[in-house]
């Protein structure tokens, strides 16, 4: 069987391509299986030091939920994929080190929600978002109706999610859904970019930021508790210590996640 995701390593970053261009890297089964052996396998290595997701050829990153995969299922069906697209998406979301979407083309439905799952988003000049759910008589799925929400606002969330408009990059660039639109066929290499600088700090302070940050969405957590507590957590560390010395020394820390 062919891959679907494909998984490429380089140095200390891993390259998933979803590898589906005859349907315009549409999120079925397979990718579901290969997304999720990958982020459950790799949940607490921390020589991974950045993750960044694309699609395969020049056209989408992802076009969306694979409509004809679904598309004949019933209410307990539809909740059971939904509640696992969601399960995976947290993943992501919740992974230790830095994931960037390199948003290279479509980015629609459940393609839009897995770019809002990672923590980074560049996309390329041709890129266009959207939630286009309603078109098919549907709600978003993998969280879209929220995380839209988390970076768009109320407004424009709400417009997009019921006019299905897709945004093209510079709007997505204007309103805070991307930090960066680079020239078509660049977006994977400033995505490394970015995971090569962040790659420079401290493992264990990357990731209890990308937890707190988390923390700030969580109607569960006070994430004023929790910052305090990871700042003891953090400092409390060896490579806090590291960290001061190297400074003290003038010289760059060599951190090692402990
Ligand atoms: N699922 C399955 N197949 C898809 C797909 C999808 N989401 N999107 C595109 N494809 C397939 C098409 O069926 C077509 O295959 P065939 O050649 O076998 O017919 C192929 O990819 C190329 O697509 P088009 O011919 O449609 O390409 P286009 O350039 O004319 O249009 C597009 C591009 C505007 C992205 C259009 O393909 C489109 O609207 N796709 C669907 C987008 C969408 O509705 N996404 C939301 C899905 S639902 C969802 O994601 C729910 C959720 O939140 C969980």
């Amino acid at each position: 069987m062919n891959v679907a995701v494909s998984i490429e390593q380089k140095d200390q970053f891993y390259i998933l391509t979803i590898n589906r261009p005859e349907a315009l890297n549409a999120l079925n089964k397979q990718v579901f299986d290969e997304l999720d052996a990958f982020f459950t396998k790799e949940y607490n290595n921390f020589s991974i030091k950045g993750v960044i997701i694309t699609g395969s050829g020049s056209k989408a990153f992802v076009a969306g939920a694979d409509i004809k995969e679904f598309s004949h299922f019933g209410a307990d069906e539809g909740a059971n994929l939904s509640k696992r697209g969601q399960d995976i998406f947290f993943k992501i979301e919740r992974f230790h080190a830095p994931v960037v979407a390199a948003v290279n083309g479509f980015a629609l439905g459940g393609g839009c929600e897995l770019a809002m799952a990672c923590h980074i988003r560049v996309a390329g000049t041709n890129a266009k978002f959207g939630q286009p759910e309603v078109n098919l008589g549907l709600v978003p799925g993998y969280g879209g109706s929220q995380r839209l929400i988390q970076y768009l606002g109320k407004s424009k969330a709400l417009e997009m999610l019921l006019t299905a408009d897709m945004i093209n990059a510079v709007e997505a660039l204007d309103r805070g859904l991307v930090t960066h639109v680079v020239e078509s066929g660049s977006e994977v290499d400033t995505a490394l970019a970015i995971c090569a600088k962040i790659a420079t700090k401290g493992p264990i302070a990357i990731k209890q930021t990308i937890a707190l940050v988390n923390a700030y969405f969580d109607k569960q957590v006070d994430g004023f508790e929790r910052e305090y507590n990871d700042f003891g957590l953090t400092l409390g560390s060896d490579d806090a210590t590291e960290g001061a010395m190297a400074f003290v020394e003038k010289r760059k820390p060599v951190f090692k996640a402990k």
